[in-house]
């Protein structure tokens, strides 16, 4: 079994590359070519279509695992040029290889393309309306990955962070060694996610693709909503980690988290207010039932203390 990696240096790649492993023979790509920890990888850039398709072209793959993404929401405001292609016409061309080559296409989207006026957890098929450029532009991933017809999973996720990577975890762990008190919007409701359960749940999937005959493996093509369970603010998921943080000794104490209105926090993106994932989908088809957010909290601030003692 070949799996091509992209993205191999981001949160959800990362894991990915260890989580993948017992799959098959796991080539990870990134776009300059080097792996986490300085090592020789592949290159890909998906900015680039020529880039793209030398490494689609490049060895005969069975499963192609996309974890790379233009992830910068804000910026994304000012150049939805290069957010277009990479997370939508860099699908389509993904797509069109991977329905000629029967290969199967893992790719990740987002909670961002809903507008958060939602009152329950949003499924699968409700309506999408995404607030900005980057979830117009995950959208357009989606979108032409299932028009090219290719075998795909799609795993819509949110929140995600982990001990390693840009991620609000540890921008709040180094504010909170920097300052008295935060401030933290208190109207968002959703369910952070760590990156170890995307790795994890989608290698559950893929095992349970793999075990699936021809028919079955059609049955599977489309969109699942991969997030923890429960549901929080960011403000509160904030004094969540200040609190863990400085119990575990990765703060010096524990300082006030105040709450904001999302009108006091002005950024060049909207996002959606609420954005909590209904994962029944994912229960039902794979099996895989994702732990409160509670729960990977604890697990990252333990693997963080861990490496500081
Ligand atoms: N982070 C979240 O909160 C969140 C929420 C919902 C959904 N998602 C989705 O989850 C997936 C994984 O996100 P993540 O959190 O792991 O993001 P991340 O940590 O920002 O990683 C994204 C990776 O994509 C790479 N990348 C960006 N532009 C590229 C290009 N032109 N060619 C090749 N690689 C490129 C980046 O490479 P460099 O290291 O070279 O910049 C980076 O390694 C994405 O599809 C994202 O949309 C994320």
């Amino acid at each position: 079994m070949k799996i091509l990696l992209l993205g191999a240096n981001g949160q959800v790649g990362f894991e990915l590359q260890r989580a993948l492993a017992p799959l098959g023979e796991v080539s990870a790509t990134t776009r300059s070519g080097k792996l986490p920890g300085g090592i020789d990888g592949l290159r890909a850039d998906l900015g680039d279509a020529d880039s793209l398709a030398q490494v689609l072209h490049g060895a005969r793959w069975d499963i192609v695992v996309n974890a790379a993404a233009y992830t910068a929401v804000d910026r994304a405001e000012d150049e939805p040029g290069p957010a277009l292609r990479v997370n939508g016409e860099a699908l389509a061309q993904i797509g069109a290889w991977a329905a000629r080559s029967t290969a199967l296409v893992v790719h990740y989207s987002t909670d961002y393309v809903f507008d958060g006026r939602g009152a329950r957890p949003y499924r699968e098929d409700d309506s999408t309306a995404p607030l900005g450029v980057y979830g117009h532009s995950k959208l357009a991933g989606e979108i032409a990955l299932r028009e090219s017809g290719c075998a795909h999973l799609i795993f819509r996720t949110a929140w995600v962070y982990g001990a390693r990577g840009g991620n609000f975890l540890r921008t709040m762990l180094r504010l909170a060694r920097e300052r008295e008190r935060l401030t933290v919007v208190d109207d968002q409701r959703g369910a952070p996610t760590t990156s170890r359960l995307i790795g994890a749940a989608t290698t559950v999937a893929l095992q349970r693709w793999l075990d699936g005959d021809v028919a079955r493996r059609a049955g599977y093509n489309g969109i699942y909503h991969l997030a923890a369970g429960g549901e929080t603010t960011w403000c509160r998921f904030a004094r969540a980690i200040v609190a863990r943080a400085a119990a575990a000794g990765l703060i010096p104490r524990e300082i006030e988290v105040a709450a904001i209105r999302s009108v006091d926090f002005p950024t060049r993106a909207r996002r959606p207010a609420y954005s909590v994932l209904d994962t029944t989908r994912l229960r039902e088809r794979f099996g895989v039932v994702p732990p409160e957010w509670t729960q990977g909290l604890d697990a990252v601030i333990g693997e963080l203390a861990e490496a500081h003692n």
